[in-house]
This record gives C-alpha cells, sequence and structure tokens, in this order.
C-alpha cells in the first residue's frame, strides 16, 4: 500500500508528473493537485475512488488534456502531450454524448474518420454486435434507452481505437441491472481490445469488480492506497476476500468500518 515508485518504466502508457492544479476564484485559491505522480501501465484497468471533491475529474480532464496543468508533465509512451487527441477519450456521466442527428451506427463510426474503411467496418459490426444493438444501428439517439446510449457510447469511444479510455462515473445513474450489463460490456470490450482504463466511480463495488488495481485519494487530492488486486484472474474470490476488500476501502473513505 502507498505510493513510492517514482521511476518511469518502458511499459508506462500514461506517465503524470508533479502535476499541480489550483483553481481560482475572486478570493480564494483552491489548490486541488499537489504535485500529483502517477504511473499507469499499458492495459491496466484502474478503478479510482475518492470523496466528492478531492480532485478525480480534475485529474482525468487533465489526463485528457481537456483543461491543462499549472505545472508538472503528462507523457504518453513517453512524449509530453498538451491538447486533446483521439488516443486519449474522455467519457463523462452524462447521456448526451451521442449526436442526435446522427443514427446508432453513424455515431460510432464517427471516430473512425480517416481508418482503413474494411477495417472500420468489421469492427464497426463487431462492437455493434458485441453491444447488442445490431437491430437497433438505424434508430436515433431518442430512440434509445439509457443503458442503449451508455453502450453506442462505450461502441463510439472504441471504434476509433483510444489508447486510454477516461471514464468519469460513467454508469452512476443508471439502476442496478443495467448497470451490471454495462459493467461486464466493458470488460468484454476491455480484454478484446486491450485499452488502457481508468475508471472514477464512487461505487465501490463498482471499482472492485472492474478494477484490476485500485487508487484512492484522500480530501486533499493525495494517493492513500494503490493496490493491485486480482479479482477476475482470480474466479475463485471468496465473498469474505471480497468483502474484505470492500470494508478496507470503506475504512479508507469514510474513517469508518461500519455500513
Ligand atoms: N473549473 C473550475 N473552477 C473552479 N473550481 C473548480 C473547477 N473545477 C473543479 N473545481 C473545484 O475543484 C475541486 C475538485 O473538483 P473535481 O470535480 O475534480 O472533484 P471530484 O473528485 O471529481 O468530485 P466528485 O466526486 O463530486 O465528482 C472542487 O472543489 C471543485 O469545486
Ligand atoms: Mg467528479
Amino acid at each position: 500500500m502507498g505510493y513510492v515508485d517514482m521511476k518511469e518504466s518502458p511499459g508506462n502508457l500514461l506517465s503524470l508528473r508533479n502535476i499541480s492544479k489550483s483553481f481560482q476564484s475572486a478570493d480564494t485559491n483552491l489548490a486541488v493537485l499537489k504535485n500529483f505522480s502517477l504511473d499507469i501501465g499499458r492495459g491496466e484497468f484502474v478503478s479510482i475512488l475518492g470523496p466528492s471533491g478531492c480532485g478525480k475529474s480534475t485529474l482525468l480532464k487533465i489526463c485528457s488534456s481537456m483543461i491543462s496543468q499549472d505545472s508538472g508533465t503528462v507523457k504518453i509512451s513517453g512524449s509530453i502531450v498538451g491538447a486533446p487527441d483521439k488516443r486519449r477519450i474522455l467519457m463523462l456521466q452524462d447521456d448526451n454524448q451521442l449526436f442526435p442527428w446522427l443514427t446508432v451506427e453513424k455515431n460510432v463510426v464517427f471516430s473512425t474518420v480517416g481508418s482503413d474503411s474494411i477495417r472500420t467496418e468489421s469492427k464497426l459490426s463487431l462492437l455493434l454486435e458485441m453491444a447488442g444493438l445490431s437491430d437497433f444501428s438505424g434508430y436515433y439517439p431518442h430512440q434509445l434507452s439509457g443503458g442503449m446510449k451508455k453502450r453506442t457510447a462505450l461502441a463510439r469511444a472504441l471504434a476509433g481505437d483510444p489508447d486510454i479510455l477516461l471514464m468519469d462515473e460513467p454508469f452512476g445513474s443508471l439502476d442496478a441491472k443495467i448497470k451490471t450489463k454495462l459493467q461486464e460490456f466493458l470488460l468484454e470490450l476491455w480484454k478484446k481490445y486491450g485499452m488502457t482504463v481508468l475508471f472514477v466511480t464512487h461505487d465501490i463495488e463498482e471499482a472492485i469488480r472492474l478494477g484490476q488495481r485500485i487508487l484512492i485519494m484522500n480530501d486533499s487530492g493525495n494517493i492513500i492506497c494503490d493496490e493491485k488486486i486480482s479479482l477476475r484472474e482470480n474466479k475463485t474470490l471468496s465473498e469474505d476476500d471480497f468483502f474484505e476488500l470492500y470494508r478496507k476501502y470503506h475504512t479508507l473513505l469514510t474513517g469508518s468500518s461500519q455500513f
């Protein structure tokens, strides 16, 4: 536990070094991230937990270059990045990320403009099939349920072959059944395409279910837990083991083991 290794390893896809970010308002200066450093390996699925306001969304926005840090560097595969690009896709919680004037199919294909068309076509039909949307490819967003919109948005994000998916509480507002289905879909996509995922959630169970690695931030925006867990590899993980992790993260987040 605890984050100590500050050396960059060649396996890292994303390296944040000494990132600081403050927000100024009329009379205050709010320091959200202070000398924040983090390495994410290629293909890792990382769940990020932390109290409201600790800087999780700020972190993802900096990773996607949607906003810029005050100091420090963001590197992808060893090169400094400073402007958004389609290798890093940021997915937010709200549903309104689809173009309402485009069908499901056209929405999904949108991010592939300029890619090899034969490859794109076969990937597109596979993605639509995996998303359970093959029969709805001609539908417009207003004709879809919330879960279908999310699956379309996920399929679209993956169609463009991103290196990193940055997901900010993407399934936060959905009912438990749809949420479980979307989690399964996301894991299927991750296994098939091997993209790197940073997944912010307030749901400890979701963090454990999805992540290979769990990061927990405290109110000050520092990482207080960084550990690999191997739930998916180890199919025999018992309810007790799951519960032990749950209790540990709950205690770190709330200061209490009661729930
Ligand atoms: N553009 C901005 N201008 C001023 N303050 C901001 C801005 N963006 C974020 N903040 C502040 O920075 C802090 C961190 O915000 P951030 O959205 O990163 O938190 P978070 O960890 O994602 O919280 P939540 O779990 O509630 O989504 C908050 O106090 C927020 O009010
Ligand atoms: Mg947030």
